[in-house]
């Protein structure tokens, strides 16, 4: 899934920055989204910048992720760490909070969050 150039819509490379950002530190942070917090490794460096590189992308703006590491594949690259509802529901709130943290405006916020929350479904791999 792909959303039609938001990229500058959203405040470019500095405001993706700023929003990955937010998401790791709250999730660093916030007792709520241990569950996912505890399946990422204990130094977010690498998160950060591969969810970083990757929004670049799938916002419009420059592929960063891709020619790096290839086609995302993500489905298949969160297959280590068991995702079910909880874990994603962890997931999208932690971003909803960073997207609002960071003050992104309400319209670029909803189609962000569209994109999402319908990317977070699609990695669930267990049952519940
Ligand atoms: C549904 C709940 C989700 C959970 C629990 C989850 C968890 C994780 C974990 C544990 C990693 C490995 C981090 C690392 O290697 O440092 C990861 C990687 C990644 N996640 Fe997620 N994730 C979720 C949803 C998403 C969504 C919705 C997106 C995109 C919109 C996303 C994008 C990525 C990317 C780009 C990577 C790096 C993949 C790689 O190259 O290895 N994730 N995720």
């Amino acid at each position: 899934m792909h959303l039609a150039t938001s990229y500058e819509r959203i405040g470019g490379e500095r405001v993706i920055r700023q929003l990955v950002d937010r998401f790791y530190d709250l999730m660093d942070q916030e007792p709520e989204y241990f569950g996912v917090r505890k399946l990422h490794p204990q130094d977010l460096t690498h998160s950060r910048q591969k969810l970083f590189m990757f929004l670049s992308g799938w916002t419009g703006g420059p592929s960063l992720y891709t020619e790096k590491y290839g086609e995302p594949r993500l489905r298949t690259r969160h297959m280590p760490f068991p995702i079910g509802s909880p874990e994603r529901d962890q997931w999208l709130s932690c971003m909803y909070q960073a997207m609002l943290d960071i003050g992104l405006d309400d319209e670029v916020r909803k189609k962000l969050a569209m994109g999402f929350d319908q990317t977070a479904d699609f990695m669930r791999n267990q049952p519940e």
